[in-house]
């Protein structure tokens, strides 16, 4: 088994700044990943292994379409888009709140697109059915990604498409927002016939001793109904 955090430095105060504080606010989170972003990939590369799980999530369910254009949810430095590359899938954008995150992202050149903006229940400015999958790692967490953006995504996702997302387990119980709200909402949404699971996995020691848990989500051809977009 994999043990991506065994060399994490837990003391690491950007890290401190940007996760784990129980009352921190969006434009809080933005502005530490905005001070992280220079130092992001030293404190992440071979000790997080989100971006690998999630892009692996993601492949395994597209199969042999590595044509398939693909949104990279909160995709930071492009972490994600770098471990997609090895696995041959070259049509990806990437959408974060963190400017600066994204500028780390465009030196790389991996991505098609690099879209700076709050992902909420607001629509963006994607025409719907677009992606043939969205990855995300690391985007659900203390401040980050609310419960309500999950229709949007469905929206932006071609039917038959799908949404493969990672975050720390404990995130489940210790973020308020995601508190028994979370796993009931992406429920909700696969009973009124939006999306279906495909898979749920708890990954150990993916974060130091933190538990990571990863998802992978079918749209459906039926997707997300227009009148429960913004009212979810
Ligand atoms: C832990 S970092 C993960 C970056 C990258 N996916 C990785 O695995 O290394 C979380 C990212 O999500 C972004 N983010 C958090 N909330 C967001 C939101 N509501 N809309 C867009 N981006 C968001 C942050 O700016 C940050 O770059």
């Amino acid at each position: 088994m994999a043990d991506w955090g065994s060399k994490l430095d837990k003391s690491n105060d950007k890290r401190k700044a940007a996760v784990g504080r129980p009352d921190i606010t969006l434009p809080e989170v933005i502005q530490a990943y905005d001070t992280w972003a220079e130092d992001y990939d030293k404190d992440h590369v071979g000790v997080f292994g989100g971006p690998f799980l999630s892009s692996a999530a993601l492949a395994k369910v597209l199969g042999d379409n590595r044509d398939a254009l693909i949104l990279d949810l909160g995709a930071g430095t492009g972490l994600c888009a770098e471990e997609l590359s090895k696995l041959s899938f070259k049509n990806v954008d990437a959408i974060d709140a963190s400017q600066k995150m994204l500028d780390i992202a465009a030196q790389k050149g991996l991505y098609r697109k690099y879209i700076c903006a709050i992902v909420t229940n607001e629509r963006l400015d994607i025409e719907d059915d677009t992606y043939d999958g969205i990855v995300s790692s690391g985007a659900f967490n203390w401040g980050h990604l609310k419960v309500n953006c999950l229709p949007e995504l469905i929206r932006i996702v071609k039917p038959g498409g799908y949404i493969s997302f990672i975050m720390r387990e404990e995130c489940l119980w210790k973020v308020p927002e995601y508190k028994d709200r979370l796993e009931p909402a992406m429920l909700e949404l696969q009973n009124t016939g939006a999306w279906e699971r495909v898979s749920r996995d708890i990954v150990l020691n993916y974060l130091g001793e933190i538990n990571g848990i990863v998802y992978t989500y079918r749209v459906t051809a039926q997707g997300m109904p227009e009148e429960r977009l913004r009212s979810f």
